[in-house]
């Protein structure tokens, strides 16, 4: 169990109160748009690596309260087979805690999407204003949004009226150091209708390069009453406490650190303890979990795509990740598994942050 040193400001407090457990934070229930979620951690949406298969291992260790998919186009969802897209996949048994991330510009195309998110028994849907990419924000969707808060309002008050379920918003610091505009938005999207807010305190478009201003996440947290999800750079408990106790955030979003350790809500929400041979576990699983939702050169694909994080599970994990990657069939990625965990690697403390883009 870890147990934190929290720091109260110059306040002296008795020894009791000033340790407090990870799981104290974590295990509280948060209410939501009306509707409970279990715990105060969340999986952030990723493209390609928040997929069907990594969910699920995360769900199996348990403590997650709520998960994000990766993000969907809200053009394709009203008419998506969920059987056959890459994105808009989901198994019926995680509905209860799965929140559907949309990307759009349109408030009438996102509002039909949300109606459909709603119709299939998601828990909630996400309006994304934080994705930074290029080919994204030239489509006008993502943080590009950002530089235009009436629509990025209108957007919300439109899904707002297509729905029932909780409507959460991510967004991040913007497109200058300066908070002042994400917070007006903040407080713009809670106006607009908005039931949950993830903040990610990163400017456009810097990705993950330089570290999040975890201060800005208090000050969004300040200016709305509706829940705040903080987001970046949490990597193990210690951290996620700090963040708890210094931005006063609901609740914590963690991305990289999930696809690195899936356990991780594990670790924080019920004090699990990993064995020596859980990453050995994770890539075979990880692997025949993908090739049973996906195509098998999509299956291949997303694992190197995963392997990347992965990889800096390891102490020598610059070199492992090129030798797990060799090969396109799944038969040669299942062989390069086996031949890394027959040399008994060393597995990080701390995985390797360089490795975590
Ligand atoms: C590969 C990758 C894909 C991502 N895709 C999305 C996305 O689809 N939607 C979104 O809102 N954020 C996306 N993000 C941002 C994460 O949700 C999160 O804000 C960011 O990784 C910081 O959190 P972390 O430090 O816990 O990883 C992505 C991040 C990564 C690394």
């Amino acid at each position: 169990m870890v147990l934190i040193d929290i720091k109260h400001g110059d306040k002296q407090l008795d020894r009791k109160n000033r340790y407090m457990d990870i799981t104290q934070w974590v295990n509280r229930e948060l209410v939501i748009g009306g509707r409970t979620v279990s715990n105060r951690l969340a999986l952030a949406p990723m493209a390609v690596l928040g997929n069907v298969a990594l969910r699920s291992i995360i769900a199996d260790h348990g403590g997650c309260g709520l998960q994000f998919m990766e993000m969907c186009n809200a053009r394709a969802v009203p008419h998506e087979n969920r059987h056959m897209s890459m994105t808009f996949k989901w198994r019926d048994e995680e509905l209860p805690y799965l929140v559907c991330q949309l990307f759009g510009s349109e408030p009438d195309t996102l509002a039909r999407a949300a109606a459909r998110v709603e119709k299939e028994g998601f828990f909630g849907v996400d309006l994304n204003f934080g994705c930074s990419v290029a080919a994204i924000c030239k489509k006008n969707c993502g943080a590009a949004l950002m530089k235009d808060p009436d629509l990025a309002g209108r957007i919300v008050s439109a899904v707002r009226k297509a729905v029932s379920i909780p409507v959460f918003a991510k967004f991040r610091t913007g497109w200058t150091p300066d908070p002042g505009p994400a917070v007006d938005l903040a407080r713009r999207f809670e106006y607009m209708g908005a039931d949950a807010l993830v903040f990610h305190p990163r400017v456009s478009p810097d990705r993950r390069g330089r570290a999040p201003l975890w201060d800005h996440i208090r000050r969004v947290k300040e200016a709305v009453s509706i829940p705040v999800f903080g987001n970046g750079n949490v990597f193990d408990s210690e951290d996620a406490v700090k963040m708890f106790e210094t931005t006063g955030c609901d609740g914590v979003a963690i991305g990289r650190m999930a696809v690195v350790r899936p356990w991780i809500f594990a670790v924080m929400a019920r004090g699990f303890v990993p064995d020596a041979q859980i990453c050995e576990r994770y890539a075979h699983d990880l692997l025949d979990r993908l090739l049973a939702h996906f195509e098998p050169h999509i299956a291949v694909k997303t694992f190197k795509k995963t392997a990347l994080y992965y990889s800096a599970n390891f102490t020598f994990g610059q070199s492992i990740w090129p030798a797990l990657i060799k090969g396109d069939t799944p038969s040669q990625i299942r062989e390069n598994i086996r031949r890394l965990f027959k040399g008994n690697p060393l597995i990080a403390q701390s995985p390797n942050r360089n490795m975590m883009i």
